[in-house]
């Protein structure tokens, strides 16, 4: 069978400011290299959606006969074909790449992208790029309620961005001279973005002062980082990145796993390394410009999934 139409989107990293932005500091986010593609192919039983890579052994999620556990999988594809406007056309997308679910790289913002860009491409008109935003944000309601906007922004724009949520635009681009050499780990997370949020909620509004300085203190570290992106000085990112890194173990949201994939990335090679995204697991970044297979491979001894990547 051959391919209908096709579409691509990447992944996400958030470089700063992740939980401060929360609380209206800004953060700063970047596309990455990897990320995620589907196709579409005639299929007389869809629409289904096929993604070999996630789950234990893959998805096949088909609207006419759903699986209880693809259910947020299934809703957010039609709502992607709602927002197509193309009913239950008799296709089948495939989605496949490089990019786990669920560890804080952009995953439901690069499915949401991907396949928003395919079934445009398989009715013949493209998305404007604001109606690429307004449709990813609805199937990204779908896995996150109220999403910020910051995700499927990257993932779409391709870029680096700064974000403020209260700020006016709330988005401005990072102008990178090159892209930036990063070496990604990940792992299982403990608890949902929005339990990790809650628990700093929590423990902020019981101490508000001292959180409150740490949050500052990221706004700080992110504007700072903003110059050592626009400048390319990987060294100084590196070192931002440590800071950022020990302001948000300070809040709490760095698990025991976050602290060994720094440790060893940083004992590797790295300048520089931090969690990236909510925290509790999930997935840490590293500035790496040299020899990253060397940093790569001892995440992978540890025990760790990695890869080498660049993002913006
Ligand atoms: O791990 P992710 O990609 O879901 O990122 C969460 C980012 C937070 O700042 C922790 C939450 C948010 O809504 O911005």
């Amino acid at each position: 069978m051959s391919n209908l139409a096709a579409g691509a989107a990447p992944g996400k990293v958030i470089l700063f400011g992740e939980h401060a932005v929360v609380y209206g500091r800004p953060a700063v986010a970047a596309a990455l290299e990897h990320g995620l593609g589907a196709s579409a192919e005639p299929d007389d039983d869809g629409p289904t959606l096929r993604i070999p890579g996630w789950g234990k052994n893959g998805m096949v999620v088909r609207l006419a006969a759903p699986n209880k556990a693809f259910d947020a999988i299934a809703r957010a594809y039609a709502a992607a074909l709602d927002a197509a406007e193309l009913g239950r056309p008799p296709v089948c997308l495939t989605l496949d790449g490089e990019l786990p679910l669920g560890v804080g790289l952009g995953s439901s913002a690069a499915f949401a992208v991907a396949i928003l860009r395919a079934l445009a491409d398989f009715r013949g008109r493209p998305f404007s790029p604001a109606e690429l935003l307004e449709a990813a944000a609805l199937v990204e309601t779908v896995f996150h309620g109220t999403p910020s906007g910051l995700d499927h922004t990257v993932v779409a724009d391709g870029g680096c961005l700064r974000f403020q949520k209260d700020a006016e635009p709330a988005f401005t681009p990072v102008k990178l001279p090159a892209p930036v050499p990063l070496v990604v780990a990940w792992t299982l997370r403990q608890g949902s973005t929005r339990d990790v949020v809650g628990g700093l909620r929590a423990r902020r509004d019981a101490h508000p002062a001292p959180y409150d300085r740490l949050f500052d203190l990221m706004a700080h570290t992110a504007e700072a980082g903003i110059a050592a992106l626009e400048a390319g000085d990987h060294a100084a990112l590196g070192a931002l990145f440590d800071i950022n890194h020990g302001l948000l173990n300070a809040c709490g949201v760095s698990n025991l796993e976050n602290e060994r994939m720094v440790r060893v990335a940083r004992d590797a090679g790295a300048l520089g390394a931090k969690l990236t995204g909510a925290g509790m697991g999930g997935a840490v970044i590293a500035v790496v410009p040299e020899r990253p297979a060397r940093v790569v491979g001892a995440l992978r001894d540890a025990g760790f999934s990695a890869f080498a990547t660049r993002v913006g």
